[in-house]
């Protein structure tokens, strides 16, 4: 067993000329939105393993069948599975999370991390008691959200808000760079508009930190943006340090996508500033 420090990780070198062993992390998103989780589990453990893989050919999940959502990530997670040897794996997505992660945690052994809208973290800082939940539309009607805002929220009101095209807009941000803020606006107008304005926003969609800046500029200076990346990084922190199988890996970082396009190229370039060398495609059988 290795020691790993509360705060960040790094994994031993055996010799000089053997090649470092790392635990991998496989990081799944149906795009880029898994990015922002990866980003924040970096910080902390800059040398794992990570793969990083994203279904764009069935992208966005947003408002998709949850059935052909769940079947697609088992396809994916198997695949992967089968090739590689994965200590953790997260589901950066609260759309599969929220839907599925019971069912996928049935099929697989190795220990399956998922992300959820932050609902309780939003109430404890709420001052108004009015807190919007930002996120896809299979992820605020699923009984996983239905239950947690039933559960938890006594005292403020919750307003929730869905856009398929904010997470298309994330998407796109992230290799386009140049946004038309107006598209931002309108996509969540709904919420501009209400009088009464939350003083607290979870970002109930991984895509969504990627808007961070633009979100700044269009809401309210004091308003608090929560989202589940660094509730995320410390679970994988515990995990590495008490669960007693971790499998090594000497791979290098790279990423899995559902179709080579004109767009996964440009996301190659993305990838490799974030770490992963190579972009590989999933041969996913139907
Ligand atoms: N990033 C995802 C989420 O957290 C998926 C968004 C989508 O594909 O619609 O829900």
């Amino acid at each position: 067993m290795f020691n790993i420090p509360k705060k960040k990780i790094f994994f031993k070198k055996i010799t000089k000329n053997v090649l470092k062993t790392r635990p991998t992390i496989l990081i799944f998103d149906s795009g880029v939105g898994g990015l922002t989780i990866y980003r924040e589990i970096k910080k902390k453990i800059p040398n794992a393993h990570f793969i990083y893989a994203f279904d764009n050919e069935a992208f966005p999940y947003g408002e998709k069948n949850e059935l052909f959502i769940l079947n697609r990530v088992f396809k994916i997670i198997k695949y992967i599975s089968l090739k590689h040897l994965l200590t953790i794996v997260i589901i950066a997505c609260n759309t599969v999370s929220t839907i599925g992660l019971t069912k996928l945690r049935a099929v697989f052994h190795f220990p399956i991390v998922g992300v959820v809208p932050a609902i309780k973290p939003a109430i404890k800082f709420t001052r108004n008691g009015i807190i919007c939940l930002l996120a896809t539309k299979n992820t605020i009607k699923s009984k996983y959200t239905t239950e947690l805002i039933n559960r938890f929220v006594i005292n403020c009101k919750i307003i929730s808000l869905y856009s398929t095209k904010l997470v298309q807009l994330a998407e796109k941000k992230i290799y386009e760079e140049k946004l038309n803020s107006k598209e931002i606006i309108n996509a969540i107008k709904q919420l501009i508009i209400i009088p009464e304005q939350p003083d607290t926003i979870i970002l109930g969609c991984t895509h969504f930190p990627l808007l961070i800046k633009e979100f700044e500029k269009i809401f309210p200076k004091k308003t608090k943006f929560i989202d589940s990346s660094l509730a995320v990084a410390n679970r994988i922190i515990w995990l590495l340090n008490n669960q007693t199988e971790i499998k090594y890996s000497n791979e290098e970082n790279f990423a899995y996508c559902s179709s080579i396009t004109k767009i996964s190229e440009k996301l190659r370039f993305v990838l490799k500033n974030e770490g992963f060398n190579l972009l590989k495609q999933l041969i996913l059988n139907n």
